[in-house]
């Protein structure tokens, strides 16, 4: 998960770390036009999650491969890890082979240890891939097992009576004692670069799948002498992918738990936890209460002392210290809103700022606004800020100390100065001066028997 990215360290790049990422596979089952890597969790694509947990380690290089709507895939890897590699593997043989494509993009001189991760495993903690490399240390190949309770689909990690391993077998090729074994292969390997290219050249195909397994290397550098490692320990989510949308939602559940434990550790107020989604890359400050309810969609920012009532929705918006949002307040992306303002129920506001301890309380429309502080925004305030005709958005400013009456629509571009007064259900379609009263109609008109049906 992304809790780490909150509190990002600045270190030095490990010259001697690589990572391979595999992620090529079709994902089938997920019945998608969305390549299965960048299906979302927490609102971030799987293998965005897979990103930042290795750059958490520093490695040197980052290498990614890709394979079925490979555009889409590096597209994204473009935009948020330019640094990275993708190298196509073309035709798809298996772990091993994908692993085989990727080596000859490694840089001639790079020596170190190269760790393979999957880009629809997305639940691998770094803390996790830190103890996996400490452990490493001195051996030619390691691999990350984990217990499980359901060993189903998992590589099995056979021992011997004395508790040493022995060898990797994959699902299909399991005898039906080994289909009993409860430790598994999570699929990540670490691997000296020294021995990679001549164990992963040594790979056959000779499996009930007809693949290049990758997790035959252990047997063939075992054969060789070298110094296998395994490293147990991995939580079980960690080592398990999403193949369709029930297990990504399995996926969903665990990782918007960890968040809300990692909120509430950091001080935020969750009243009902199992009711708030959170994106991966929400913030939010100590002493914030969230009630029932809510949501955090991508790209939001919640300062310290605002209480976010029940049945709120957010999303690329940044809230001020000490605000109160809801209940029932919908906030879009290109929201601002500064200290202690108050957005009450009903209440939409989409790419606009908001100005100190000005007030939205109820059933309005602000967008494509700019509020400056202490206005207060009457009921059922519409910022009529689309031009259907000219199909375009234009801006409504309202200056500092304004007072805009129930029931007014704001037809933008317009401007309302400091300190002026609208009165209520006027349509504001020329500017307001600074300290005006501005009204539709100054009389009242007033037709007697208007409705009889002899009054004509
Ligand atoms: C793999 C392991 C298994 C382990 C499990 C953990 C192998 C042979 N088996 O099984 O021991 O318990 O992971 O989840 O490695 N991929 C490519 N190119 C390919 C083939 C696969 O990029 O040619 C990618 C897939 O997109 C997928 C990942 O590698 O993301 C794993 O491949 P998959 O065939 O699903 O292996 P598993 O059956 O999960
Ligand atoms: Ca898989």
């Amino acid at each position: 998960m992304n809790t780490h990215a909150h509190h990002s360290v600045t270190a030095e790049t490990n010259p001697n770390l690589a990572f391979i990422i595999l992620a090529a596979g079709k994902g089938t089952r997920m019945r998608s036009n969305l390549p299965k890597v960048l299906q979302p969790l927490a609102n971030q694509p799987m293998l965005q999650h897979v990103l930042e947990a290795a750059s958490e380690l520093n490695p040197a290089h980052t290498l990614v491969v890709t394979g079925h709507e490979s555009e889409q895939v590096e597209a994204h890897v473009q935009k948020i890890m330019p640094q990275a590699i993708c190298v196509n593997q073309g035709k798809m043989l298996g772990t091993g082979h994908a692993v085989k494509m990727a080596l000859p993009h490694l840089k001639n001189d790079f020596m170190g240890t190269i760790v393979v991760l999957y880009g629809d495993a997305p639940l691998i903690q770094p803390e996790t891939l830190a103890r996996f490399l400490n452990a490493h240390a001195g051996k030619h190949v390691s691999v990350l097992t984990s217990e499980v309770e359901d060993p189903t689909g998992f590589g099995r990690i056979v021992r011997d009576g004395d508790g040493v391993f022995l060898e990797n077998v994959e699902e299909k090729d399991t005898t039906p004692e080994q289909k009993a074994i409860t430790e598994v292969n999570t699929g990540i390997f670490a691997i000296d670069s020294h021995v990679a290219t001549p164990l992963i050249h040594a790979l056959d195909n000779n499996n009930a799948n007809g693949e290049f397994y990758l997790t035959d290397i252990l047997k063939i550098a075992r054969l060789q002498h070298k110094h296998v490692g395994t490293v147990t320990g991995a939580d079980p989510m960690e080592a398990l992918g999403a193949n369709d949308r029930a297990q990504l939602a399995e996926l969903e559940d665990f990782f918007q738990d960890t968040m809300r434990q990692y909120m509430m550790k950091n001080g935020v107020t969750l009243q009902n936890p199992s009711s708030i989604f959170f994106s991966a890359d929400t913030l939010i400050a100590p002493d914030v209460t969230v009630e029932p309810n809510c949501y955090f969609g991508p790209n939001v920012v919640i300062h310290s002392g605002v209480r976010i009532r029940a049945n709120s929705y957010l999303e690329g918006c940044v809230v001020g210290e000490q605000a109160d949002i809801g209940p029932f307040a919908r906030l879009r992306p290109g929201t601002a809103l500064a200290a202690n303002t108050k957005i009450g129920n009903f209440v939409e506001i989409k790419k606009a700022s908001i100005g100190k301890g000005s007030k939205v309380n109820h059933l309005s429309y602000v967008g494509d606004a700019s509020v400056g502080e202490g206005v207060n925004v009457g009921a059922g305030t519409i910022c009529a800020n689309y031009n259907s005709l000219k199909k375009e958005k234009n801006q409504t400013v309202i200056k500092d100390g304004a007072s805009i009456g129930a029931n007014t629509v704001l037809v933008a571009p317009t401007e309302v100065g400091e300190n002026a007064f609208v009165g209520a259900s006027t349509v504001v379609r020329k500017q307001a001066p600074a300290h005006a009263l501005v009204v539709d109609a100054p009389d009242q008109l007033v037709k007697e028997n208007y409705t009889k049906k002899d009054s004509k």
